[in-house]
């Protein structure tokens, strides 16, 4: 192994590919689901990003918002998003104190460090923009006082893809501050019978988790992360990758560029919880379709033949030319 792939090492409590492992695994005993699907929202932890899950209720998505939060011991906070909330719902306000004399902040929910918002295309586009302008630069304003969000802060928002009647679907331009898009799925037999079988033992719906990895070893982690080397081979293929999208007949908007900077903060991640301090072109791979996905705008004819932005990736994942790997 050349010198470059020593394990990315954190300060406190080991590298991050065993951190990494140590909470999949937690996840893991009360989350049924692909290790894939448990570490998509790990990896936007890492890359400080956020999370949208599109997928049908009672699947997991809040036991496995509750679990990440859990195995790491953050703060954990959910929301139903109706039509009737107020970005103030959201972000706070400020209350009149009779003892001081003076107004004081009272924080809304978004002062959490693990925010899951259930169905985000229920509430008004001006409180989902509230929400998205947190998600952007961590920190609100209200009444023109800022207030910073405490740090690591991920936001899990969730849409039911086939409930659209009275819904206010994101624009392009809100869905594109997403780091990734994802979907759970429903679990294989041998899964969903795992899980009866479990819950018919423990008679109780929620599985007690420890804490495995604090708060401040996953900020480091995140530190560490940013220490992975991306050639500028690998580069240059996110780069292709990424205007292959904008050129394909197939969409009418392409990737913007914070989607190539997307793919590589997720590869970088991808990369270090393989215990690797380079990104390969597989780690580009490996989270294109999540990173991408949901960047695109297809033309209409598409969505008649029933093709997804996820089709297209795939397709440009097989026609852009793969660098050759070689070990830096
Ligand atoms: N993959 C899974 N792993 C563990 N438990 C699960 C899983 N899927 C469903 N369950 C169980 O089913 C119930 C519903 O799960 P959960 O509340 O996480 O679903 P959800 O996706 O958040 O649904 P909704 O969209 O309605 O909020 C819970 O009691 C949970 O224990
Ligand atoms: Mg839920």
């Amino acid at each position: 192994m050349s010198e470059r792939a020593a394990p990315l090492h954190v300060t406190t409590g080991g590298d991050v590919s065993a951190l990494a492992d140590r909470v999949v695994a937690n996840l893991a005993s009360a989350v049924h689901a692909a290790p894939e699907t448990l570490r998509l929202p790990l990896l936007c932890l890492l890359s400080e990003g956020h999370v949208l899950v599109e997928d049908v209720p009672g699947v997991g998505k809040t036991v496995l918002a509750k679990a990440l939060a859990r195995s790491i011991d953050l703060r954990f906070q959910r929301m139903q998003f109706t039509p009737d909330l107020l970005p103030a719902d959201v972000t706070g306000v400020n209350v009149f104190d009779r003892q001081s004399g003076s107004f004081q902040f009272r924080p809304g929910p978004v002062f959490a460090n693990v925010l899951l918002v259930d169905e985000i295309n229920r509430a008004s586009p001006k409180t989902q923009s509230a929400l998205l302008e947190a998600m952007q630069e961590t920190q609100v304003t209200v009444d023109g006082a800022t207030h910073e969000l405490e740090r690591p802060f991920l936001v899990i928002a969730t849409q039911n893809p086939v409930e659209y009647e009275g819904t206010y679907p994101l624009p392009e331009a809100q869905l594109d501050r997403f780091l990734l898009r994802t979907g759970f799925g429903y679990p294989t037999a041998d899964a969903e019978w795992e899980m009866l079988e479990r819950r018919l033992e423990r008679g109780v719906d929620e599985v007690e988790l420890h804490s495995v990895v604090d708060r401040e070893t996953l900020l480091a982690m995140q530190r560490a992360v940013e220490g992975v080397h991306v050639d500028e081979s690998v580069g240059r293929y996110v780069v292709d990758l990424v205007a292959a999208t904008r050129e394909s007949p197939s969409v009418s908007v392409g990737s913007s560029p914070r989607g190539s900077l997307a793919l590589v903060k997720l590869s970088r991640c991808r990369a270090a919880l393989d215990g690797r301090d380079f990104v390969t072109p597989d780690d580009v791979k490996s989270v294109a379709i999540p990173a991408l996905a949901h960047r695109l705008v297809l033309r209409p004819e598409l969505w008649v033949q029933r093709r997804s932005g996820e089709d297209v990736v795939r397709e440009i994942l097989d026609h852009v030319r793969t660098p050759a790997t070689e070990t830096p």
